[in-house]
């Protein structure tokens, strides 16, 4: 398979932070690839310069063999996006949404009703197509976002964050879409926060953080960085937590790592014996259990040896700092 986009050595700097720090990756033509990382990983940076919406302080991106930065145009017409934030026009209806795209991507007059209509069934709007779009949900706005992604029928999709802040509900029924695009062939490069969308979604993914890849493969290639074994897990009181490990240590031989009321251990296969010995033990300790469990990587795993946090509380850290800015700013 080729690539249909190349990232080579690519840095973008804004004053002195480095967003996107020498990355590079190929994403072949056919593919679903992730760019997956906390906020302020840079993700969306490196979307908007794919886009030559932002030009590269250093390196190079080819998309179908061509630099983007000299064929901004026809680089443009291969390319479908749909942004972090889905924009649409709240005063026009759902089908002039979608009118007003298709003159923007030059589609032709008598093509148009075709091309709405299509839209409209394939979001699932049809219902709606004459009611202002302002006034739809936010699964039915990025619904909107996406097949207007598609008007021009683009081989390459950019998807930014496509299911942040949507609920359960919405996000799979995203990821079905998702999905059925990529089957009648399209491309796609998306960028999310969510471990789940990552291993559910994609065949390749790249972990980035402080705009650096730190890992990428698939899925399964990434999981087998976090261990060979599996993951024992327990959840207890954090004034406990210390003494578990301890416990464990001396009784099982188990090293584990203590976060907060978190202990984590590498364990070889499963054996459901050890299990209930464990729990058994942490009982006559009177060491309480909140839950316990023997489990096989998650991705989540692999960015805790990588960076020493969850991705949760990277992205939770920064949203707090974001709260208090924001708090901040009212008092
Ligand atoms: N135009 C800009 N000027 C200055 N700094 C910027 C600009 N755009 C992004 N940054 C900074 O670059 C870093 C990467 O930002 P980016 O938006 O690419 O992250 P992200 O991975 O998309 O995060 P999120 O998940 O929150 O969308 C952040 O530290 C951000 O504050
Ligand atoms: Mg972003």
């Amino acid at each position: 398979m080729s690539d249909i986009i190349k990232l080579e050595n690519l840095t973008k700097k804004f004053g002195d932070l480095v967003a996107v720090n020498n990355v590079s990756l190929n994403i072949k033509e056919g593919e679903i690839f992730g760019l997956l990382g906390p906020n302020g990983a840079g993700k969306t940076t490196i979307i908007n310069m794919v886009l030559s919406l932002l030009h590269p302080t250093s390196g190079r991106i080819l998309v179908n063999g061509l630099d983007v930065v000299k064929n901004k145009e026809k680089v443009k017409q291969l390319i479908g996006m749909m942004t972090q934030e889905t924009v649409v026009e709240p005063d026009l209806t759902g089908a002039q949404n979608l009118e007003l795209f298709c003159q923007l991507y030059h589609i032709a007059e008598e093509k148009i009703p075709a091309a709405v209509r299509f839209g409209l069934e394939e979001a699932d709007l049809m219902k709606f197509a004459d009611v202002k779009a302002g006034t739809y949900s936010g699964g039915m706005q990025r619904r909107l976002g996406l097949v207007r992604a598609m008007l021009q029928e683009p081989k390459l999709l950019l998807l930014d964050e496509p299911t942040t802040g949507l609920d359960v509900q919405n996000r799979v029924s995203m990821w079905q879409r998702i999905k059925d695009l990529n089957k009648k062939g399209t491309t796609l490069l998306l960028t999310t926060q969510y471990l789940e969308e990552a291993d559910e979604l994609c065949d390749r993914l790249a972990i980035i953080d402080h705009g650096r890849v730190i890992a990428q493969g698939t899925p399964s290639e990434l999981k087998r960085m976090a261990s060979e074994g599996e993951i024992l897990e327990i959840i207890t009181s954090p004034e406990m937590a210390q003494k578990a490990a301890n416990f464990l240590r001396t009784k099982f031989r188990i090293s584990p790592e203590v976060k907060g009321d978190r202990i984590k251990a590498i364990v070889q296969k499963t054996e459901a014996e050890k299990l209930t010995k464990i729990t058994k033990g942490l009982e006559q300790e009177k060491i309480p259990i909140f839950s316990i469990s023997i489990h096989l990587p998650t991705l989540d795993d692999v960015f805790i040896k990588l960076t020493g946090a969850t991705i949760r509380d990277t992205t939770q850290e920064t949203e707090s700092a974001m709260t208090r800015t924001f708090m901040g700013r009212h008092r």
